[in-house]
């Protein structure tokens, strides 16, 4: 028998997701391929497979958890011989450490140095050891109160602050960021007026001389009442999990500059926000203002909330995670894309005719050849013929990226919420091929499996709602591409053709591009060539 850990395989670029389902439980016998949990991200849910089949004796993970590549999930018990020591030897490296949010034992003395002189030691970290210092507060020479936090330290389940016992100024810093401190480590010596000192500092300083008298008597009473404490409710308050962390000094900084750290990017490790981070948040709110660029809708009012059980009967229906990011984009690119949508009617009659002579030989592939594969076609081939619709803005507002790949979005409507997965290369393959490609994509997109790399890349997205009905409709520009496709119900319509009408089988299409990056006379000229190529695909050849 062998003892394999599964871990989280590459999740293309998500870097924390969290764990919506555990689908084993120990004890059970799983087949390969097996869903052993199903994660969620911002995009979709996906369900990791167990890549051997065998008895799960260990679970690494909780519904609720986020964890990222590499992090186990489960251990496993496969058939085998041999490997046992290999895998078996590490256990320790997938035993999760205790929890250190747990309230603190007995906080540790505070000692004195000299008469005015206090040397501040690490408290007790409620049963752990060795912690890594992420943040020094204060430095040689700040004036501190009591209360003002002089480091921070992050162990694997919470970021902690030590307070400082008492006012006075820092005489020394014993610590350095990125050290690891265990209890009764020095941290600061503080000097303290001691003729001016309130009643709790000289309670301190008191207990502290009878800390350093009586060395070996650490339950110095009023030391105990009095030192430091982890307190494990800020522990759990700056332990956040999916959110990013700020230490105390870039807090008061955020609060000194009026800014709201939700919006800020943290780039310090382990997700942590840096000063930086507040000051470059800054830099570019007053340079967007200044340049009057991209505006994320600031300032408009709220659309008031109404308590709808005052009409009649209702009920709350929560809505799924797809749901909630699908609103958040759509907001976005509705607020920051000025939109431009064109409408023109694409031929297909001959496209249709084509199309349907194909169904005995679509059958024997296996595949259906539905209109879709032909208008993915179509549109590589009036990408690559006006690429000024391949491009996305950069974000410097000085450039802009033209793409020399060719890669399609198709709309998906599922179960959980909308979904663009991503077909790539969409000029370099054929008809069949992409039949086959958007059936496979399209069931993994209603089944829950996309990967977060599925649905990325994209250079231009196709919302086709010809299954349904309507006769025209205005995509919204999935940001940051430029443009995007909606495609309504064909129907057959009387065409003049000069001398009589026709009846011709007709397809609405429109086009919602980005008016930032396109201009009227490039959409004209590819959506035109788009309609040209759909009415004739023999173009496609050219
Ligand atoms: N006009 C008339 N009929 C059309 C058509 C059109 N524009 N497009 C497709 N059809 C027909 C197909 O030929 C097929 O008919 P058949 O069964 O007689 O052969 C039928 O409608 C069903 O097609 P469908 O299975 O939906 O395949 P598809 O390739 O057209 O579309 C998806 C695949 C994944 C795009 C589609 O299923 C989907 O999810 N659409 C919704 C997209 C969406 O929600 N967009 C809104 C975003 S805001």
């Amino acid at each position: 028998m062998t003892i394999e850990l599964i871990p989280v395989p590459d999740l293309g670029g998500a870097d924390k997701v969290e764990v919506i389902e555990v689908c084993v439980a120990v004890g059970d016998v799983v087949e390969e391929e097996q869903s052993l949990v199903v994660l969620e991200t911002d995009k979709a849910s996906m369900e990791i497979p167990c890549p051997s089949a065998g008895t799960i004796v260990a679970l690494k993970v909780n519904e609720g958890d986020t964890i990222g590549e590499g992090d186990i999930i489960v251990e496993l018990e496969v058939a085998g011989a041999g490997a046992v020591a290999e895998v078996a030897a590490e256990p320790e490296a997938v035993t999760e450490p205790e929890p250190a949010t747990e309230a603190p034992a007995a906080p540790s003395p505070v000692s004195k140095v000299a008469l005015s002189e206090l040397l501040v030691p690490v408290p007790d970290l409620g049963g752990s050891d060795s912690v890594e210092i992420i943040e020094v507060c204060v430095a040689v020479g700040d004036d501190i109160a009591e209360g003002d936090s002089l480091i921070v330290l992050e162990t694997d389940k919470a970021s902690m602050e030590i307070p400082a016992p008492v006012g006075g100024k820092v005489l020394d810093v014993k610590v350095a960021e990125g050290a690891k401190v265990s209890e009764g480590d020095a941290i600061v010596i503080l000097q303290v007026d001691v003729s001016a000192a309130s009643e709790r500092t000289e309670e301190v300083v008191s207990a502290s001389e009878s800390a350093v008298q009586e060395t070996s008597n650490k339950s110095a009473p009023a030391a105990t009442s009095e030192s430091p404490k982890v307190d494990p409710a800020s522990a759990q308050a700056t332990a956040k999990g999916d959110s990013a962390y700020a230490g105390p000094s870039v807090r008061k900084l955020a609060r000194q500059l009026g800014v709201d750290l939700s919006g800020v990017t943290a780039s310090g490790p382990r997700n942590r926000f840096t000063k930086d981070d507040v000051r470059n948040y800054v830099k570019q709110v007053v340079e967007d203002a200044t340049s009057g660029k991209l505006s994320s809708g600031a300032g408009i009012p709220k659309i008031p909330e109404v308590d709808f059980s005052r009409f009649g009967d209702i009920e709350l229906v929560k809505m799924t995670k797809i749901k909630k990011i699908t609103a958040e984009n759509m907001s976005r690119s509705w607020l920051n894309v000025p939109h431009v949508t064109q409408f023109d009617d694409a031929d297909i009659t001959e496209l249709e005719v084509f199309r349907k002579s194909m169904k005995a030989e679509a059958e024997k592939r296996g595949v259906k050849l539905t209109p879709l594969p032909f208008l993915l076609k179509a549109a590589a081939a009036a990408l690559r013929h006006e690429p000024t619709f391949n491009v996305s803005l950069h974000a410097d507002g000085e450039h802009m990226v033209q793409k020399n790949y060719v890669h399609i979005g198709i709309a998906v409507d599922t179960p959980a919420g909308l979904m663009v997965p991503v077909i790539r290369d969409v000029d370099k393959k054929g008809l069949w091929e992409l039949a086959e490609e958007t059936a496979t994509i399209a069931k993994k997109s209603r089944d829950g499996k996309l990967m977060p790399r599925d649905m990325q890349g994209g250079c231009f997205t196709i919302s086709s709602l010809g299954a349904m009905g309507g006769n025209g409709f205005t995509p919204i520009v999935n940001a940051p591409e430029v443009a995007i496709m909606g495609v309504s119900k064909a129907q057959m319509k009387p065409i003049w053709n000069g001398s009589d009408f026709e009846p011709r089988n007709m397809l609405p299409l429109s086009i919602s591009y980005d008016h930032r990056a396109v201009n009227g006379a490039d959409a004209g000229r590819f959506f035109t060539y788009l309609v040209a190529v759909i009415g004739d695909i023999r173009r496609l050849l050219l």
